[in-house]
């Protein structure tokens, strides 16, 4: 008999997050280096640490804030969407400081559907989008990307029914590191606009582009302020995940559903976090700017390694974020590959099936934490891994 005390369906339906258990197999397998996890090697800069060492000293530093966020930062949230993204925030849109990305996505989706609505998901896609989805009660409709991961527009507008509530992009994407061109984010925004729906877009990785690839904001389309939902996040940008800041810009009709949401999940987003984002924003992306050559030298290694002739995966091309999503040549499925890759080779990644990629057998790896020599000696070992298991 089924335990009066068990899960709502809502969340036994919404997939275990898959990081806990690949965690489990590393600290089982010692000395495996982890290609795993989507984090940055660099912390924020002195200056935000700096600002939250003098947090404290008056006592509304203690008390509750706006829900929006603090107003200094929230005005330097604006000036930096204007300056960077070519999105002008007010009168027609609004900016709220949130905790995390992942925060400001889950606002959205509580503010635009209800039970049973759908949202457009172009698949592989971030799983956490998915399970913000199922947990409030919509449906994921799942688009495939082409061979290389990027945008069939065609097929989101044949995906799309009266039930659907928003198309959700993330450009440079997790977990497969392309990057849209501005042409598709462009054509997926006015296909929102003509069919009645939202377009949210991610922007977590923005400052993650390489070579000559560079991001695009669909908000700053003119007249997209209405439906667009534009989603930021500090975590990465600044290397500051565990402080807990995104941002999100929000049409203006949507700004009393969000902050019931706002409201009730945090009241107001943390003060010392805000207070330290709003130094690292008076650095700006020189921070993030500073490693990008870096991670750029390490991309094209791991490009060179794995697309050799003998080893058996495909390596689509990843201009953006720090990871690429390799497609393996086995017939082990992609859970068990990444298994026997900790167990047998001391290397890990994460399985495309937590991703909802098609591909049989895929793994993502993420080459953001590590220096190029673990990178190297890491990739090294999925080489060999991939040719015993494949
Ligand atoms: C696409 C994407 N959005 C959002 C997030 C979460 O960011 P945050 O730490 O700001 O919640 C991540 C984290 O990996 C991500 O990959």
């Amino acid at each position: 008999m089924l335990s009066p005390y068990s899960q709502s369906r809502r969340l036994a339906a919404v997939q275990v997050p898959v990081i806990p258990i690949v965690a489990r197999w590393i600290a089982e397998s010692p000395g495996t280096i982890s290609l795993g996890q989507g984090v940055v090697s660099y912390g924020p800069p002195p200056e935000a640490v700096a600002a939250a060492q003098r947090f404290g000293t008056t006592l509304s530093d203690h008390r509750y804030g706006p829900v929006e966020g603090l107003p200094p930062l929230v005005a330097a949230l604006e000036a930096k969407l204007a300056a960077e993204n070519g999105i002008s925030v007010p009168p027609d849109s609004r900016v709220l400081v949130t905790a995390g990305g992942n925060q400001a996505f889950m606002n959205a989706v509580l503010a635009i559907t209800d039970p049973d609505d759908e949202i457009i998901l172009p698949a592989p896609y971030y799983f956490n989008h998915e399970m913000a989805i199922g947990m409030a009660g919509a449906k994921v409709v799942a688009v495939p990307t082409d061979r290389n991961y990027q945008l069939d527009v065609a097929a989101i507008g044949a995906a799309i029914t009266p039930r659907t509530r928003a198309v959700a992009t993330v450009s440079p994407n997790n977990p497969t590191g392309a990057v849209y061109p501005a042409e598709a984010l462009t054509a997926v925004n006015r296909l929102c606009q003509s069919r009645g729906i939202f377009h949210l877009h991610d922007e977590a990785y923005e400052y993650f582009t390489y070579g000559s690839v560079r991001p695009f904001s669909p908000g700053s389309l003119d007249g997209a302020s209405g439906y667009t939902i534009s989603l930021y996040s500090l975590s990465k940008a600044y290397g500051m995940a565990s402080w807990r800041v995104g941002y999100m810009v929000i049409p203006a009709s949507l700004h009393e559903a969000v902050n019931k949401v706002q409201d009730t999940l945090l009241i107001c987003p943390p003060a010392v976090s805000q207070q330290a984002a709003l130094a690292a924003l008076a650095v700006g992306r020189a921070h993030a700017a500073s490693h990008v050559a870096r991670l750029d030298a390490t991309r094209r290694l791991i490009f060179d390694t794995l697309s050799a002739a003998d080893v058996p995966c495909d390596v689509p091309p990843a201009d953006g974020a720090f990871y690429y999503l390799l497609r393996a040549h086995s017939d082990l499925d992609s859970m068990t590959l990444v298994e026997r890759l900790i167990r047998d080779h001391r290397v890990a990644a994460i399985p495309g099936s937590a991703f909802a990629d098609a591909a049989p057998c895929s793994i993502r790896i993420s080459y953001g934490a590590l220096d190029a020599e673990t990178v190297a000696e890491g990739v090294g070992r999925l080489v060999k891994g991939l040719r015993a298991l494949a």
